[in-house]
């Protein structure tokens, strides 16, 4: 397969694993409702996924990214040119040197890169990315997709019309679509079809009211001339009219057999006066699929435009507030045929929060109960706009959700190599477990200091009050009465090698032995 190389590729490429873990911190203030599921993160989305991992891996259904487009146009509210300057303290520090003779194309590829290994880590098995492009960066995105993802996770690359007329002013030739690249995190990812548009259904009708209900018409006639399709010629009476027909120009589509079943089930049709030289075949609606198959062309009326997502947003928030949000429909199309009910979605790209309004907007419509995580790097967009927007259509429409808002905090481990002082129990356990399991750990299964287990090894953490963590005799009474290994993290551990073996303990010391991820 071929790949892209840039200047400053081999210090991204495995950028992920060096992202320090930092801890979450919710705003009360900000949030709306109590103990929310959907969550609002402010800060730089490399560190904001990282610190999602151990709560969150493996368990998204759907993510949608809209990232800069790297046009070279300076006039957005937010700098499209990858030259923000949190992105581009970022590269100096990540890329070194060499940062200062990038390219804007090598920047956003070398900011994109490690992202999107991330937004791939926190997918489920058959989950999904869809990402919004336009011509400026597709090419390039395409071949780094193909080479995170794999190519044979490719599912499409979809046109949506996000314009609907073109300025005459314009010089050149005008750009009124974009797209939205589409992979599976593995063969597992089955889409959905979408819900039938009250155009679709139109195209049938009962004229001869039928007790079998709606039905439109199929041609019966083949496009084959009758040499060629022997098996697809004979003669067909108009019981009617009773004229005989043959196929002089084309075959039928149907062989003898079927077309038999078809008189037999009263499916011919020859018209309302029932005089028509060649009959039509009934199609009817409750025999067709209860969805439309999902193509790769979005026309505006079908998911919406450019013009409808800022009148949107404008009634939200108040005008110019958010130069760049998507229209609700897109993004309710793509939850409809990525996500079931109950599924997680993810945004790391959020602006004007459009996934979010979108998720509450389809669970209110179909009563589901999807979650949503936005990232918003920018101080003046996360609380202000992406923040207030959905607070405000929360209360606007009525909505049955909240959400809750954080902050990014300090790294876990503080410049000393210690474990930061305002890390709690529960914030840490999930660290631990993630890190030795790969798996998210299950709250209900915490019991004081068992913080789960797996394939027959029990994990505990003694992390109370520091300098007193220790793993000691009376601790060995408290483990459970099992077989299973037991590994156990503490401060200090006051009791010897062999009698550990004895009790099949393991003993990892913090913050010395907590693994990096
Ligand atoms: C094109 S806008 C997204 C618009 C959004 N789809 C909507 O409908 O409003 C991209 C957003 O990503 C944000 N952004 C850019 N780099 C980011 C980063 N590294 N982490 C988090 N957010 C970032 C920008 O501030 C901007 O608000």
């Amino acid at each position: 397969m071929p790949t892209l190389n840039w200047i400053g590729k081999e210090a991204v490429m495995n950028h992920d694993k060096e992202v320090p873990f930092r801890l979450l911190k919710k705003v009360k203030s900000a949030s709306v409702g109590k103990d929310s599921q959907n969550l609002i993160i402010h800060g730089d989305n490399l560190e904001a996924l990282k610190a999602l991992m151990p709560y969150y891996g493996g368990k998204v259904k759907c993510v949608y990214i809209d990232p800069p487009y790297n046009t070279g146009n300076e006039s957005w509210v937010y700098n499209d040119k990858v030259n923000s300057p949190k992105i581009k303290k970022w590269l100096g520090k990540v890329v070194g040197r060499e940062s200062e003779d990038l390219c804007r194309h090598d920047k956003w590829l070398c900011m994109m890169y490690p992202r999107l290994s991330l937004l791939k880590q926190l997918l489920r098995d058959d989950g999904a990315i869809f990402i919004s492009i336009d011509d400026a960066e597709l090419f390039s995105l395409k071949h780094i997709m193909d080479e995170i993802f794999g190519i044979q996770n490719f599912r499409a690359c979809i046109t949506w019309q996000r314009k609907y007329s073109v300025s005459n002013n314009f010089k050149g030739i005008a750009t009124i679509i974009d797209y939205i690249l589409v992979y599976s995190k593995s063969e597992n990812f089955q889409n959905s079809l979408l819900p039938r548009t009250a155009e679709s259904i139109e195209r049938y009708s009962n004229p001869d009211n039928d007790p079998r209900g709606p039905w439109k018409a199929v041609d019966y006639l083949n496009q084959v001339s009758p040499d060629k399709r022997p098996n697809l010629c004979y003669e067909i009476v108009n019981p009617n009219t009773k004229q005989v027909i043959r196929n002089t120009k084309k075959a039928w589509k149907y062989e003898l057999d079927a077309h038999k079943k078809h008189i037999q089930e009263n499916r011919l049709w020859w018209g309302v006066k029932g005089n028509n030289t060649v009959p039509a075949l009934k199609l009817f609606l409750s025999e067709v699929r209860q969805g439309m198959t999902p193509h790769n062309w979005w026309p505006h009326e079908d998911a919406g435009h450019t013009d409808e997502a800022k009148k949107e947003i404008d009634s939200i928030l108040g005008a110019n507030l958010f130069d760049t949000p998507k229209p609700i429909r897109l993004i309710n199309r793509i939850l409809q045929i990525s996500t079931g009910p109950d599924d997680l979605i993810l945004d790391s790209f959020a602006g004007s929060g459009t996934t979010g309004h979108a998720v509450l907007q389809l669970n209110k419509e179909d009563g589901g109960k999807r979650k949503f995580i936005l990232i918003e790097m920018e101080d003046a967009i996360a609380k202000d706009i992406t923040a207030k927007r959905i607070k405000t259509a929360i209360d606007k429409f009525n909505f049955k959700d909240g959400f809750e808002y954080c902050e990014l905090d300090k790294p876990l481990f503080n410049e000393n190599g210690q474990i930061e002082e305002s890390c709690d129990f529960n914030q840490f356990a999930t660290y631990i477990y993630f890190t030795e399991t790969q798996t998210n750990i299950d709250r209900t299964k915490v019991d004081t200091n068992f913080i789960g287990e797996l394939n027959e090894t029990e994990y505990y953490l003694i992390y109370k009050e520091k300098g007193k963590n220790i793993l000691d005799k009376g601790f060995l009474k408290k483990l459970r009465k099992t077989e299973a290994k037991k590994i156990v993290y503490a401060d200090n551990c006051t009791i010897d090698e062999k009698i550990l073996d004895e009790y099949n303990v393991l003993f990892k010391q913090i913050p010395y032995e907590v693994k990096v991820y």
